[in-house]
């Protein structure tokens, strides 16, 4: 099974640790007052990364050159066509619409979202993003979904057209991180959907909050509306429970579509006897969540094929049988992957709820919150700062 138990977790995060400092002493919990990790950004000198704002068009070449903690950030800001290469460090993301977006990936081959997460640059379906390119083929369906609250993107693609290892189960990104310098470091995301473009939708404009799920040839991302701030639809303490939990869709194999939709109940709430609850997420999960959550009625749904949205990828031309023979081997690699998942789950999802299933794993997370905690820096309940 691609997703390891916990306690393999545990012992892979005590190995890690191991790696870091020698001989690691277990020390008490600090007591609340003790909650804020010395070594979370905020000092002078080491901005919060999710606090940085920056037109589209006056992006310094790296917003995180911060040689603290985790910083400097590995790639740059400024992207554009003329480096939109395979070997593009562009950490500038932009995410518009089913057939334009750019998603987070490996910087290097075979590369495992535990790994590389601070790391993590832009892969692109249109090179004007500056971007890696995404090649023709990688994408097996996708559901780009507007609500009143945030645009969301769910989408099935090959793991290794973002350079990620075929079997890694992936992890969570987000803006923030355990010291609030982000995964991935100086990460920036913009849009111009209307929502966040300045002019209506020509220009990007910045997505303050956002979190983004990948692996197992799954992806989820949610852009929250930079007004709307309570509930947190870009929660992000909820990584160890995937697309399935924190971004509930309905997508099929080899749909692709863009809807209207309701937005969804926050991620680890939900209602039974009538009573709300809401469900905190332990670290390292115990098995499964309490409940199963409600996919959001979509509606206004324009489908596409995959030639209309993708045509123009890198390889789209070569041949059309090429194209056809491609698309047929890819709806049953992400439809194996997809019940694969969904048996780990145990959630007794439909058939056409593949994607939900996704479990990702943020194996340097875990593995960095251990280190923390071993190292009596921080405890177990400042898993609120991720
Ligand atoms: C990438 O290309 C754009 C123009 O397309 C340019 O503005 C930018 O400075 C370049 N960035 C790097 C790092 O070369
Ligand atoms: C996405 O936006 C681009 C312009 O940014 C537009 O050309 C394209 O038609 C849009 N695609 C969809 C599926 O909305
Ligand atoms: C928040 O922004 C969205 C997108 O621009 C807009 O549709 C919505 O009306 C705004 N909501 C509030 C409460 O201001």
């Amino acid at each position: 099974m691609m997703v390891p138990s916990t306690g393999a977790l545990f012992v892979a995060a005590l190995a890690v640790c191991h790696a870091f400092a020698a001989n690691p002493e277990i020390t008490p919990a600090p007591t609340p007052t003790q909650a804020l990790d010395p070594r979370a950004a905020g000092a002078s000198g080491t901005p919060i990364l999710s606090t940085l704002a920056y037109p589209y068009t006056a992006l310094p070449s790296q917003v995180y050159p911060f040689a603290v903690l985790r910083g400097p950030q590995f790639g740059y800001n400024q992207c554009g066509a003329a480096n939109a290469t395979d070997s593009a460090n562009c950490q500038t993301l932009v995410l518009n619409n089913a057939s334009d977006f750019c998603l987070w990936g490996s910087p290097t081959k075979q590369g495992t979202i535990g790994d590389i997460e601070a790391r993590v640059v832009s892969y692109c379906t249109d090179p004007k993003w500056g971007g890696r390119p995404i090649p023709a083929g990688a994408i097996h369906g996708v559901q780009f979904m507007r609500t009143s609250a945030y645009i969301q993107m769910v989408g099935f693609i090959d793991n290794t057209a973002l350079n990620l290892l075929s079997d890694d189960s992936g992890g969570e990104l987000d803006p923030h991180g355990a010291d609030l310098q982000g995964n991935p470091l100086g990460g920036v995301v913009y849009s111009t959907d209307p929502a966040f473009s300045p002019d209506g939708g020509v220009t990007p404009g910045q997505v303050m909050n956002w979190n983004f799920f990948v692996g197992s040839n799954t992806f989820c991302f949610k852009l929250c509306y930079n007004n709307i701030t309570s509930p947190d639809y870009c929660e992000n303490r909820y990584d160890l429970i995937g697309c399935e939990y924190n971004m509930p869709n309905a997508l099929a194999t080899s749909t692709f579509e863009s809807c209207d939709g309701d937005v969804q109940t926050p991620v680890g709430t939900y209602t039974t006897g009538g009573q709300t609850i809401t469900w905190r997420m332990p670290d390292p999960l115990v098995g499964d969540p309490p409940y199963t959550p409600n996919i959001p009625a979509s509606r206004d749904c324009q489908t596409y094929s995959s030639q209309d949205l993708f045509a123009n990828l890198a390889g789209a031309s070569t041949s059309a049988s090429a194209s056809a023979t491609g698309s047929a081997g890819a709806s049953a690699t992400a439809g194996g992957s997809g019940s694969a998942s969904r048996s780990a789950s145990g959630s007794g999802a439909s058939s056409t709820e593949s994607s939900a299933a996704l479990r990702a794993v943020p194996i340097l997370s875990l593995s960095l919150g251990s280190v923390l905690i071993l190292l009596g820096g921080m405890l177990v309940g400042a898993v609120s700062l991720f």
